[in-house]
């Protein structure tokens, strides 16, 4: 599937009835010719986006992979960069690619961080997160930041009703849906549960102010969410 060096559709169906963690895990070799691995080109855009906002120092992956956000992070970080995923294979081709970075196995919706960081990114993730986990998610993002510290990621408008990217988001979502409903272990993967209000105001009730950037990409869809933990008050 996708391209020569790609996953085999079985590989991918077994990838698919497994846990979120093992079908990562299966999918970490392949993962990068793949489409969901987060494109250079959306990469690019928020380092341009994020350069204004700086300077940082450390900065954090959430939901790693195999790395696609710690390659922003290396750019707009001169000290530490680190990458925190739950699945050990794509852990293990991430420092493969940056042995240079750190890398920290946790779940997203308990990380073991405090105020350690400048600037925290996620990439291609929120969809694993059901609308009442992304709530201990952002917490722990807000507490892994320094007082000050930014939260940045892309986020796609709604496609519209008349689209086929529409229509192919909610036959997705629903298969997903069927497919948990009848199988064990869930394998959490949803592309309308993160729309930008919902998402802005779990921002907001972890903490964070929020804006929204428009990214250089013309005619694609996506802006980046820049959500600032307050500095600490003197
Ligand atoms: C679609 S991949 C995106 C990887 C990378 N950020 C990118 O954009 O290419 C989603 C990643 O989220 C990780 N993930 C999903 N749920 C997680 C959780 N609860 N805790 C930590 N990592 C999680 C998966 O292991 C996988 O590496």
């Amino acid at each position: 599937m996708f391209s020569p060096q790609g996953p085999s559709l079985r590989e991918l169906t077994v990838q698919a009835l497994s846990s979120v963690e093992r079908g990562y895990d299966l999918l970490a070799p392949k993962f990068d010719h793949t489409p969901f691995r987060t494109p250079d080109f959306l990469l690019d855009a928020t380092i341009e986006a994020l350069g204004g906002f700086g300077p940082f120092r450390d900065g954090l992956d959430v939901c790693c992979g195999t790395g696609a956000g710690v390659r922003v992070l290396r750019q707009l970080c001169p000290d530490r960069v680190t990458g925190v995923d739950f699945s050990t294979g794509m852990l293990t081709q991430a420092r493969s690619v940056h042995p240079g970075a750190t890398w920290v196995r946790a779940d997203a919706r308990a990380l073991p961080f405090t105020a350690g960081f400048d600037v925290a990114v996620t990439f291609g993730a929120l969809g694993h997160f059901l609308p009442a986990e992304r709530p201990a998610v952002f917490a722990g993002v807000f507490r892994a930041l320094r007082p000050g510290g930014l939260f940045a990621f892309p986020l796609g408008a709604a496609a519209p009703v008349t689209s086929v990217a529409h229509w192919a988001a909610l036959g997705f979502d629903a298969v997903m849906r069927v497919r948990n409903a009848l199988w064990r272990p869930p394998f959490v993967m949803y592309y309308r549960t993160t729309p930008l209000r919902a998402v802005r105001d779990d921002l907001s009730a972890a903490g964070f102010a929020v804006r929204l950037v428009p990214l250089a990409l013309p005619g694609v869809r996506v802006q980046l969410l820049v959500a600032r933990k307050p500095p600490a008050s003197s």
